[in-house]
């Protein structure tokens, strides 16, 4: 090992020059934290001519990422391009190939090639580190790979998406429309290039997906998640939520279950007195059950330029330090196949919101379907905007009903057959309640 360590950083977006600024802002105590000079020997983007208010004076510009990557005046390649293909596969593969470490924030990435890219990094004994690429500055991946070596864990699960939270909080308490917030989420960096990963649970699902295989030592499989977005999520169910006591999050789950792993990714009702429910805006949270420590839960900013050069910058301390951790904290070779629990299988309460024509009988048909199916009612709410138990006028009345714990199969099952009765007027609103 050199005193010197040559960092190639591809990406100059808002995570790229954040990192860029952060190597410099810290060189002093990062060269005290790691007994070596870090600094950014050349970089990669689309455009050389942009400002990217950031000194790139002492690095040399390299058009090809993946050129950047395989260059011999660089001793570590950083990818913040984004995307699961392309230039950022291509430019990892290089870095590995030519024997290189590699740290990145990029989960779209992992999910998709993850396991090819860690056993390739073991083939080569060098890093492939991606502490940003979950939950912003939270260290994580970190915790799970590591801290909780000596735990069994049972689920992981939290708030992974900044975008999506920030757009949920803001509608809660400013009243604004998703299309507003989306907008100033997409301002303000937190966003994906294409910010349907975002709001469609697609983001959440592959970071869910990397903190499965950390947790429960399985092979990364996002194709066993089961997603759904916010798109579907209105102030009425918002304020609904508000008046039952509960809050409306994104939420990414992970659990182990008798038959295997269930990994899903919906808007979910969270109680307003958790400490989940507590995280507003584009803050993330991730709550680990294990058997040793219990109940763990790390709270921080979720994206954004600098908390994600945080950990970006991290892993690059770690990897100047000589750490070379099995990306998945188990030899490719060791890690299980996932064996999927669907969420047709999901065992818990649900809201569901129904719109019910005004008519005598039609609610009494709801609760029989539901009975039929033992499906026992915890509350039942008449709902109208503005206010409980308030009708909107004529035409069909939103009723609200919060079940106990029951399973996904009952409750699809007695929503067919309230369809198949003609009983209500459009299709029903339905949020799984998260246990605590
Ligand atoms: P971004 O602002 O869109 O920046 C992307 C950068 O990549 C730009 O500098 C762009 O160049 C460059 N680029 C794109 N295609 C390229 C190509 N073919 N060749 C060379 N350079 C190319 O994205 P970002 O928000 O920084 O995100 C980067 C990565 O970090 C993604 O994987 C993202 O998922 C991840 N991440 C982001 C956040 C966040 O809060 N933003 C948080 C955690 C993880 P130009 O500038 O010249 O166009
Ligand atoms: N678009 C992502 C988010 C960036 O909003 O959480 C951080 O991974």
């Amino acid at each position: 090992m050199t005193d010197v360590l040559r960092v190639g950083v591809a990406g100059l977006g808002t995570v790229g020059a954040s990192v860029v600024r952060l190597l410099q802002r810290q060189a002093e105590a990062l060269t005290a934290r790691t007994g070596r000079r870090i600094f950014v020997a050349a970089v990669s983007a689309r455009d050389a001519a942009k400002e990217r208010g950031v000194d790139l004076s002492g690095a040399a510009f390299v058009d090809d990422p993946a050129a950047l990557a395989a260059s011999s005046d660089i001793d570590l390649f950083v990818e913040l391009v984004g995307g699961a293909e392309g230039a950022a596969l291509a430019s990892v593969e290089s870095a590995l190939r030519s024997g290189k470490s590699v740290v990145t924030a990029n989960k779209a990435l992992l999910a998709a090639h993850g396991a090819t890219l860690a056993a390739l990094a073991e083939e080569k004994h060098v890093a492939l580190a991606f502490e940003a690429s979950v939950a912003g500055g939270i260290p994580i991946v970190k915790t799970l790979r590591e801290g909780l070596a000596g735990n069994s864990i049972e689920r992981v699960y939290g708030v992974l998406n900044g975008t999506c939270n920030y757009i949920l909080s803001r509608m809660e308490l400013e009243q604004l429309s998703f299309d507003q917030c989306l907008k100033e989420a997409q301002r303000l960096g937190y966003a994906e290039a294409d910010p349907t990963f975002d709001i469609g649970g697609f983001d959440t699902a592959h970071k869910l997906s990397i903190l499965t295989s950390l947790a429960f030592g399985t092979r990364i499989a996002p194709e066993a998640v089961d997603v759904e977005g916010i798109e579907r999520v209105t102030l009425a169910d918002i304020d609904a939520a508000a008046e039952l006591g509960f809050r409306i999050k994104l939420l990414g789950v992970a659990q182990r279950t008798a038959q295997g792993i269930e990994q899903r990714v919906h808007p979910t009702m969270v109680r307003k007195t958790t400490a989940i429910a507590q995280v507003m805006g584009v803050t993330n949270a991730v709550t680990i059950d294990a058997d040793a420590v219990h109940e763990l839960t790390l709270v921080g900013p979720g994206a954004g330029g600098d908390a994600t050069a945080s950990a970006v910058v991290a892993d690059i301390a770690d990897i100047a330090k000589g750490i070379r951790s099995a990306p998945f904290g188990l030899p490719s070779a060791s890690l299980r196949k996932l064996e999927r629990t669907p969420v047709q299988r999901h065992e818990g309460g649900y809201y569901i919101r129904l719109s019910v024509p005004d008519v005598p009988g039609a609610f009494a048909a709801i609760a029989t379907r539901m009975a039929e199916r033992r499906i026992s009612l915890e509350s039942i709410m008449q709902h109208g905007r503005g206010g409980v138990s308030r009708r909107t006028g004529e035409g069909p009345v939103g009723v609200i009903l919060i079940t106990h714990a029951t399973t996904e199969q009952l409750v699809r099952e007695a929503l067919d057959a309230i369809y198949a009765d003609g009983t209500i007027a459009e299709q029903a609103q339905v949020i799984r309640i998260e246990r605590e």
